[in-house]
């Protein structure tokens, strides 16, 4: 059982595999938070807690002449605004009377076998043998405003996802300032260190350490997405801890729109973590009976360092998050024409690449931006989606069956959420896109942001995405969004509503793509916000793959790549071989390193293939075969980071490991080239100790124990940025 209740001194406990959180309903009927770390068994760990008088820290009425009793002290399990904590709330709520007040208090709670779906939202689903689901009811008896909790634990993975229903059981209407989904009090720490990942367009996910500290530090988003500039994952760990060693809890929030992630050390050094959505532009209208869900947050515990982790972060998206026929599937390996022509292509052109390409065993051709309304820049035409027959010359089919002719699949891009003020579309429905009524809206790459709450918004582009993938034998879908929101302004919505908006943007979209991926079950989706602008847990519910970065340089994708994968698994990174120089940085670097780091991810290539020498598509050939050959092991295997791209190191490293540990593949960059330079002995991890390997296409064998403890012998590599890739196969 992974979650226990005891009836006599009201602890919850909820033990994972190598962890354990619990929490108490109180003598006043509060439920505190008691402890979330390293796995302790029969202990209830009440006597952490601590009853001092803190001046300055009021005392509720229950508490009358205790002064040691507050819950600005105690450690909440959901924080409130309005009643004496002063520390970061979870929620914040205006009465039907105007008042803030809201005091939850412990009602009922129930907990069963499997995990029930959240209503609108992407959310981890198990067997129930996989997971467990409590569900905490706490209710303010004078408002009646009521939260259920939701805790369901992945014992194998050492993972817990929290949600949170709030529910309106009063007599009139209230609003909702906050609805947060996690809040955790750590009473005994102010020592962790807070791991982020920041960024920009073309350059997402850079990992950044900082150690905690008094007063509050938050990333977040108000873009309307997950963004570029800071990711919805975060990790709390020790000071010290590496990929091996250490404990860390991460956070990942399963939710594509505005975040936030707040971390902060109280005047006695406790630490509050808190994640949800967030309040900025956020007020919810609740009238009698409406439920808000507040989104599901994943989290990981390790205490065996950040590698541990991500490992358990990928198993679960990949088996309880990812869902559809690719999340088993081999996924092909395609040719996307962007890098190649930009929007100056026919579909000439996009055939005598497809030709190309299935020479050298690539799969599919995805044709980006360009084929529709009247598209010949990225000024006009976002909207219109027919095809543009200028361009596609005979339609989308004469071209889909001439692609599939050459064994090659087709997949086409679709920008659904955009809007420019020259098209059809526009001209026709002004009043679809968000924008306040008295002023002119910001454009941003000169284009409109669609009301994705509006139900003829989101009827219209099913109608538009589901007649073109009838007009031809199309398996991909490559889903944009290339800009963030603005003058956010539903002309729907009253004026009370208005807060509603982002959030509401969100649900529309999910509303919209689980109608597309769950009618097109054969239809590979892939995820894409001007690169990974929108790389998060709640869009790989839908799109079990997002394109990592604009940014094909393979230099700086070993960071971005890096730093996603503390999450996200490699299975859900579209990565690609592109030109050199190259069209982001100009930089320039081998077409082996270009494939090294490319075939890390969900493989692929973006560039004009018919300009390739011959000796070049004989590169491409060996990549692709290698790929195709270490499949199981890049995409279902372990993930190892062996250093950091950010370290003093020579060489970039990362190794997969197959599940079952019978074959290995490890991958250097070259990334700071020396002259005479000293001995490199890699340390592998993850194989098994005492079986043999031997390096594929040699005669060399070691022990798993030698790899691991004294490392594999770099050969040594020469000039910028050179790769080197090694299979491992055990003997048997
Ligand atoms: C975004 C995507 C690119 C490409 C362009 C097309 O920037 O990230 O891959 O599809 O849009 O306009």
């Amino acid at each position: 059982m992974a979650i226990q209740f005891n009836q006599q001194s009201k602890v919850f406990t909820l033990h994972t595999k190598n962890s354990t959180y619990q929490m108490q309903v109180d003598k006043f009927q509060y439920l505190l938070h008691l402890y979330y770390g390293s796995k302790i068994e029969n202990q209830e760990m009440t006597y952490l807690l601590q009853y001092n008088d803190r001046g300055f820290s009021s005392n509720p009425a229950e508490a009358y002449k205790d002064r040691t009793y507050s819950l600005d002290i105690l450690p909440q399990e959901y924080s409130v605004f309005g009643m004496g904590d002063y520390r970061e709330s979870s929620l914040q709520v205006v009465n039907t009377d105007g008042s803030f007040d809201v005091q939850l208090k412990y009602v009922s709670h129930e907990i069963y076998k499997g995990k029930k779906g959240l209503q609108g939202l992407p959310a981890t689903y198990g067997t129930e043998d996989e997971v467990e689901t409590l569900v905490i009811h706490l209710e303010d008896e004078v408002t009646k405003v009521r939260v259920a909790l939701q805790y369901s634990v992945f014992e194998q993975l050492d993972a817990i996802t929290r949600s949170a229903v709030i529910t309106n059981s009063g007599t009139g209407d209230m609003y909702l300032e906050k609805a947060m989904s996690c809040c955790i009090d750590f009473t005994n720490r102010n020592d962790f260190d807070y791991i982020t990942f920041y960024g920009r367009h073309a350059l997402e996910r850079q990992m950044e350490r900082t150690p905690i500290r008094h007063g509050k530090v938050s990333v977040e988003s108000i873009r309307g997405c997950s963004s570029h500039q800071q990711n919805p994952f975060v990790i709390l760990c020790d000071n010290d801890a590496n990929e091996q060693n250490g404990e860390c809890y991460g956070f990942s929030f399963v939710y594509s729109g505005n975040f936030k992630a707040t971390v902060e050390v109280d005047q006695i050094n406790q630490t509050r973590f808190v994640m949800g959505i967030h309040d900025t532009g956020f007020c919810y209208l609740l009238q009698r009976e409406e439920s808000f869900v507040a989104p599901e947050v994943i989290m990981v515990y390790s205490e065996s360092g950040l590698g541990q982790m991500s490992r358990n972060y990928h198993t679960l998206i990949q088996n309880n998050l990812c869902r559809g026929k690719f999340k088993n599937t081999r996924r092909p390996i395609l040719i996307n024409n962007w890098e190649a022509t930009y929007f100056d292509f026919t579909s000439e052109k996009l055939v005598s690449i497809a030709k190309d390409a299935s020479e050298l065993g690539i799969e599919m051709l995805v044709m980006d931006d360009g084929w529709f309304g009247v598209r010949n820049d990225d000024y006009s035409g976002l909207g219109d989606w027919f095809v543009n027959e200028d361009k596609i010359q005979g339609g989308l089919k004469k071209l889909v069956d001439e692609v599939n002719s050459y064994g090659m699949k087709f997949g086409i891009w679709f920008e659904p959420e955009m809007v420019n003020e020259d098209s059809e579309l526009y001209r026709k429905h002004p009043e679809w896109c968000l924008k306040t009524p008295v002023r002119e809206g910001n454009r941003s790459r000169f284009q409109y942001v669609l009301d994705m709450s509006r139900e003829d918004v989101r009827e219209y582009l099913y109608e538009s995405i589901t007649a073109i993938l009838k007009q031809a034998n199309i398996e991909y879908i490559k889903w944009d969004m290339n800009r963030h929101l603005a003058n956010v302004y539903s002309s729907e919505l009253p004026a009370n509503r208005q807060g509603e908006v982002y959030h509401r943007y969100v649900l529309g979209l999910y509303d919209l793509l689980e109608r597309l991926v769950t009618e097109n079950p054969n239809v590979l989706f892939e995820g894409c916000s001007g690169g990974g602008g929108r790389f998060d847990a709640g869009m790989l519910y839908y799109t079990p793959q997002i394109w990592t970065s604009d940014n094909t340089d393979p230099v700086d994708r070993l960071f971005i790549q890096y730093g996603t994968s503390f999450c996200y698994p490699v299975s859900s990174m579209g990565a690609h071989v592109s030109a050199i120089p190259n069209h982001q940085t100009g930089r320039v670097t081998p077409l082996n390193t270009r494939g090294v780091v490319a075939m890390s991810g969900t493989f692929g290539y973006e560039l004009d293939i018919n300009k390739m020498t011959e000796e070049e598509k004989e590169v491409v050939k060996v990549q692709v075969e290698t790929y195709k050959r270490n499949y199981d092991t890049i995409n279902y295997g372990d993930y190892y980071r062996l250093t950091s791209p950010y370290g003093k190191e020579r060489f970039v490293a990362w190794q997969f490991v197959s599940k079952d540990k019978k074959k290995s593949l490890v991958n250097f960059v070259l990334t700071k080239p020396e002259h005479n330079p000293p001995i490199l002995h890699m340390k592998l991890q993850g194989l098994e100790p005492k079986k043999v390997y031997k390096v594929v296409g040699s005669e060399e064998c070691y022990t798993g124990e030698a790899l691991m403890k004294a490392g594999y012998r770099v050969k040594e590599q020469f000039g910028d940025y050179t790769a080197l890739q090694v299979e491992l196969e055990m003997c048997e």
